[in-house]
């Protein structure tokens, strides 16, 4: 798929405040931190249209970017992020589990892991619940660029090991870099053969 354009439509905390038109969207949801913005900007091949920082945190509400003038990228806060208070987790947690059950638009969830990390406790938590609520969703290993092809070899083969300690067969995996653009094809490609899809009831 080539992206024509990408605009930044609406930022808000309330699932019903979404925009209302009928159109395939995907949402990038994953630790603070991971990438999710960084992935957005590049997937559009644009700089700044998602907000980026090296402090954790800087995403704090549903972001709903339109692309192509057919379908939407839902940049959607972190979870996790130790320094915000307990109060400030939790009403992040209700947001992205609010909007998670009930936008039906959200064809599928792509989840961020950092290729450079081992399995974490609190991202195998979260896919536990995505699959006890029915939800789609990929997984999409980020950073690749900071490591070597044999250690992320051996990284992503780990983390899909224990995995399937818990799960029966894997959701789709995509293996990417913002950097070098690497899995950008792959992640289109796969949105692209979605887009042709029926909308999903929910
Ligand atoms: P929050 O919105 O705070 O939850 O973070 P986020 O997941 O949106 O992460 P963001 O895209 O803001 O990136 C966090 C930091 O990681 C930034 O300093 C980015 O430059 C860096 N980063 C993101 N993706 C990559 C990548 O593929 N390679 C490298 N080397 N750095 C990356
Ligand atoms: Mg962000």
């Amino acid at each position: 798929m080539i992206v024509n354009t990408a605009r930044f439509v609406i930022s808000n905390s309330d699932v019903t405040k979404c925009p209302t038109d009928n159109l395939h969207e995907y949402a990038f949801i994953g630790r603070s931190n991971v990438g999710k913005s960084s992935l957005i900007n590049m997937l559009t091949n644009r700089k700044d249209l998602a907000k980026t920082s090296a402090t954790p945190g800087k995403t704090l509400l549903i972001n709903h970017f339109l692309v192509n003038d057919s379908w939407y990228i839902v940049d959607l806060p972190g979870y996790g992020f130790a320094r915000r208070n307990k109060e400030g987790r939790a009403e992040i947690s209700r947001i992205i589990k609010s909007y998670i059950l009930n936008r039906k638009q959200m064809t599928n969830l792509f989840l961020l892991i950092d290729s450079r990390h081992s399995p974490q406790k609190i991202d195998l938590e979260f896919m536990e619940w995505l699959g006890e609520n029915e939800v789609p969703f990929s997984i999409v290993f980020t950073k690749l660029d900071k490591l070597t092809s044999s250690a992320a070899k051996k990284a992503i083969e780990n983390y899909l090991s224990v995995l399937l300690e818990q799960w029966e067969a894997l959701p789709p995996i995509f293996k990417t870099s913002s950097e070098d653009k690497r899995g950008r094809d792959e992640l289109l490609s796969y949105i692209e053969e979605m887009n042709k899809l029926p909308l999903a009831e929910k």
